[in-house]
Formats: C-alpha cells, structure tokens, sequence
C-alpha cells in the first residue's frame, strides 16, 4: 500500500456536520505548516454557482429539479479554488465568495450537487490535483478517507453529541447575523445527517482503518494533539 498519494502525507478529517472538523483542521494547518482543504467548501461553490446560473426565487426543490434537467457541468460554472499558502480561496468567477457559500440557503440546495457523481468525481479529481508538490496536506469532508484517498495510513473521524453540534451550528449562524431557534437547527442537522449518512455514493462512512475521536468532551487543541501524536 502506498502511504501517500505523489508522496504528500495527507491527513484525512471526516464527520458530520459541526462535528469540529473544518476548525481542527485549520489549527493542523497552522501548526503543522501543511495546507487545509475544506471539501464542503468546494461543493458549496459549485452549488452557489449553480444557483446563480439556475436563477433566483427557486425553492430548494425547484433548484434539484432544474439542476438536474438542465444538465450543467460542473467544468462550465466558473470556479476556481486557489490555495494560497496554506489557505483555500474560493472564487467564481473573480469574485472571493468566503462567506456566501455558508449561507443557509446554499446550505439547503448542496446535497443536489454532492448527490450527483459527475460533480463528486470532479471535486474529488480537484481534492487529489492538490497533493502535488506538497509535503503534507490536511482535507476534511464526508469521504475523504473511504472514496478521495483511500490509502492514507492518517484517517480520522470525528464525532460529537448532536447537542453540541446543534449549540455549535447556533453560534456559528448567530456570528453571520442569522437568528434560529436550537429546534429548528437540531432538526436540520438531522436531515442534513440522514442525507449525508445516506447518499450512495460518497456518504458518510467509516474507513476500517480509521481512528474514532470523539470531540464532546476534549478541547479542539487536544483533538490537534491527539492527531499529531499520531503522525508522530
Ligand atoms: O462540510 P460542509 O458542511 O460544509 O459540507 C456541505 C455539504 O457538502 C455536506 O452536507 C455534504 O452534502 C457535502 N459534502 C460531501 N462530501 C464531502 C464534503 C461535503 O458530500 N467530502
């Protein structure tokens, strides 16, 4: 088995959402000096791409539905993901779209586009362009290390209670300016779970080979710890 896809160490991060993922990954990257890549991020692009070429005013149901009539591929959307040192830029077109991929309606219409394999095989070719020329490279998603790489020895899952995932998801929102109550965000993580846990291709699994963390009761910097000890 090779230990690392063009000899780049990648450390493989999967989980639910809320589940600390997306920050432990960026406190690796800082300390390890190894880029971060936020998989979501790239289907959440494609999805607000999407979004935009379908026009406004659709419900999510309506956006599935033409999304998969009207046959886009993902190569005609406009995106560019860049990594810039260690940091991932997402942009469509020339436009750095950080914050409006995280928004809840781009939040409700992204199991369109990671439900279609056209779609995941081309995030997927993306995820493995980036470990050339790197030495270590640290990726977080759903089938990170059961489908995009498989023969990393450095596969990680994490978990957390669904009430902390919820409280989470809470503050986070509240940080963007958007009020909702804990039901109604425990009941989205659910379907949001369910839909992940689910898809048939590229679901939320896990690897034989994969270490269990849970993070309800550790502080995200032991969870880094504890993932360095291993790479050690
Ligand atoms: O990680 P994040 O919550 O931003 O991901 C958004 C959505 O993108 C997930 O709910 C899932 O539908 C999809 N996704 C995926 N495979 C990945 C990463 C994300 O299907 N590797």
């Amino acid at each position: 088995m090779s230990l690392s896809f063009h000899s780049c160490i990648v450390i493989c991060l999967d989980g639910p959402a809320g589940s600390g993922k997306s920050t432990v990954a960026s406190l690796l990257s800082s300390r390890l000096g190894w880029p971060h890549i936020d998989s979501g991020g790239i289907y959440r692009t494609l999805t607000l791409a999407s979004m935009s070429k379908i026009g406004k005013g659709k419900s999510a149901e309506e956006f599935g539905e033409l999304f998969s009539s009207k046959k886009i591929k993902p190569e005609s959307l406009d995106c560019k993901i860049i990594m810039q040192k260690t940091n991932q830029i997402n942009y469509i077109g020339s436009r750095d779209i950080k914050s409006e991929i995280r928004i809840p309606d781009v939040t409700s219409r992204v199991r369109y586009i990671a439900d279609n394999h056209e779609y995941r095989d081309y995030v997927n070719s993306i995820l493995r362009s980036f470990t050339k020329n790197q030495k270590g490279l640290i990726v977080d998603g759903r089938d990170i290390g059961t489908v995009v790489f498989p023969d990393s020895p450095m596969k990680f899952f994490l978990e957390t209670s669904p009430s902390i995932r919820s409280i989470r998801r809470k503050n986070e929102l509240q940080e963007m300016g958007c009020e909702t109550s804990l039901k109604e965000i425990t009941s989205k993580i659910e379907k949001r779970d369910h839909e992940d846990r689910t898809r048939e291709v590229g679901g939320l699994r896990k690897a034989k080979d994969v270490v269990m963390i849970d993070t309800s009761e550790l502080t995200l910097d032991d969870v880094v710890s504890r993932i360095v000890s291993h790479l050690k």
